[in-house]
């Protein structure tokens, strides 16, 4: 990380990153208000549910005790548009005049995602985090970065998504891409910051855990050695030109948006109006379920298809998408009108039946690779912690790690009685239900989709055991 961005605490999720950063930032200023932005999302924990400003996420209980909301930085539905070269400055300003009405003039933190996530892939004008950085800074105010989705190279152009605004924040909060599946949520700020923590006693039972912190760090190291930051942006790039003809094609798209491959979708039901696409969005999500694409939607009123592919994915997989979205919102109909732009053509027999000709992509071999590893990975379960030493409580912490790492089905040459390892451990553990043994059980393979989805992935789980293997003896032996 840049700057002087060197101390690490791990936390399990990102509701929990941000809620230490909170508190962080409130011990080292002094000070107690925070400012984070409508159309965010920080979690569901109290803390950060009230630094998460979407009524769709805010349960009636009390809580944003102290946090205020400035106007979000969305050039396509919020105060200044696309059209408007100083709309970074202008959206900033808002910050201020926040600061100076809603607050006693002094702030704690400011809370930005760099790219909004939840809220619909909402990308800032330029300019918008630097300046409204300035005006915190002036205010005692610590900048934090929520991280939770645009870190780790996704957006293509920067490894962090803040690199993108020219700024570097006091705090960056991590979680879903560092971990690849697992709980590992790092916070990471300055010395001089982290050193507030020493007042008290701040301890967290899994946080830091030496298996998720060895995750992580095979997680960076495979992003680097597979260069995936730049298939983001490789196949962003691609991706999102071939959306904007889909834009040119459809009526219903009202924007499309976002870097690498963090692409928004919005759905209007009128150019014109930008009235919301709830229900259209909602069938351009549905439909494509049957083709065997799993598609998320977000903003306010879900109008907006959150394309966030796994980081690896081939030009293969970008065709297929493609498809499959011409195909589902070819097939919108919203009372009476179809999504297409006057004069598209139609939504035709022969559109339709080239739904059935859309397949995804063969899934490249992952499960015969899975299944050659199968017995090195059911080994590092065990040389965490060896059937001998399994105790209740080992049981107990054993299940707080998703090692979720093999897809059903889990392949028949688990060598039955190897060594001392299995049948005790693995009896026990199914008694105890342990979570990731689940899909060690034989059953129908997941849909294609599901095996890049979840869990770790392979070359993640190869540098896993080998950083495993170096963990302190207690945790080789149990
Ligand atoms: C930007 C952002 N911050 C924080 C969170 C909360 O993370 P978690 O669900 O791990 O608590 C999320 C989750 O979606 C997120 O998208």
């Amino acid at each position: 990380m840049p700057g002087d961005l060197k101390v690490i605490y791990f936390a399990n999720s990102g509701s929990e990153a941000n809620d230490l950063a909170l508190l962080m930032a409130r011990l080292y200023t002094g000070n107690y208000d925070a400012i984070a932005l409508r159309n965010g999302y920080h979690g569901g924990s109290p803390a950060s549910m009230g630094l998460t400003a979407h009524s769709n996420w805010k349960f009636n209980t009390p809580h944003s005790f102290g946090v205020h909301h400035a106007i979000a930085p969305y050039p396509y539905r919020g105060h200044f548009g696309y059209g408007d070269a100083e709309a970074g400055v202008k959206c900033a300003d808002d910050v201020k005049e926040l600061i100076n009405y809603a607050t006693p003039g002094k702030i704690a933190a400011f809370f930005a995602e760099s790219i909004q996530g939840v809220g619909g892939f909402v990308e800032f004008p330029q300019g918008y985090l630097q300046h409204a950085y300035e005006h915190v800074r002036a205010a005692g105010g610590l900048c934090i970065a929520d991280e939770v989705q645009t870190g780790c190279g996704r957006t293509g152009t920067h490894f962090w998504g803040f690199e993108a605004q020219g700024v570097i924040p006091d705090i960056v909060t991590l979680a879903k891409g560092i971990g690849n599946g697992a709980p590992l949520a790092p916070v990471v700020t300055t010395p001089k910051i982290a050193a507030v923590m020493a007042q008290k006693v701040h301890f967290n039972t899994f946080a830091g855990n030496p298996v998720v912190t060895a995750i992580g760090k095979a997680v960076l190291e495979v992003i680097e050695q597979e260069k995936t930051q730049e298939n983001c942006l490789k196949l962003g790039a691609y991706i999102f030109a071939r959306l904007e003809k889909l834009k040119a094609k459809y009526k219903v798209i009202g924007n499309v948006r976002g870097k690498g491959l963090m692409l928004g979708i919005e759905f209007v039901k009128d150019r014109a109006t930008k009235a919301p696409g709830r229900e259209e969005c909602a069938q351009a999500v549905e439909n494509p379920r049957e083709l065997g694409l799993l598609l998320g939607k977000g903003g306010l009123w879900g109008q907006t298809i959150r394309c966030a592919p796994p980081m690896n994915i081939t030009p293969a997989d970008a065709d297929f998408l493609l498809a499959v979205l011409d195909e589902a919102i070819g097939a919108i109909w919203v009372r009476g009108h179809t999504g297409l732009q006057p004069g598209s053509e139609k939504s035709s027999p022969a559109t339709r039946a080239s739904k059935r000709e859309l397949k995804p992509p063969a899934p490249r071999s992952l499960l015969p690779a899975l299944r050659r590893t199968s017995v090195r990975s059911l080994m590092f379960l065990l040389r965490v912690t060896p059937a001998t030493a399994l105790s209740p409580s080992r049981i107990h912490a054993l299940q707080t790690f998703p090692i979720y790492v093999l897809p059903r089905p889990f392949p028949a040459t688990v060598p039955r009685n190897r060594g001392r390892c299995t049948q005790g451990f693995l009896a026990r553990a199914r008694r105890r239900r342990l979570d990731f043994l689940q899909p060690l059980a034989p059953g129908p393979p997941l849909p294609r989709p599901h095996c890049r989805a979840v869990g770790l992935r392979l070359p993640v789980l190869r540098r896993t055991l080998a950083h495993a293997a170096r963990l302190p003896h207690r945790w080789q032996r149990g």
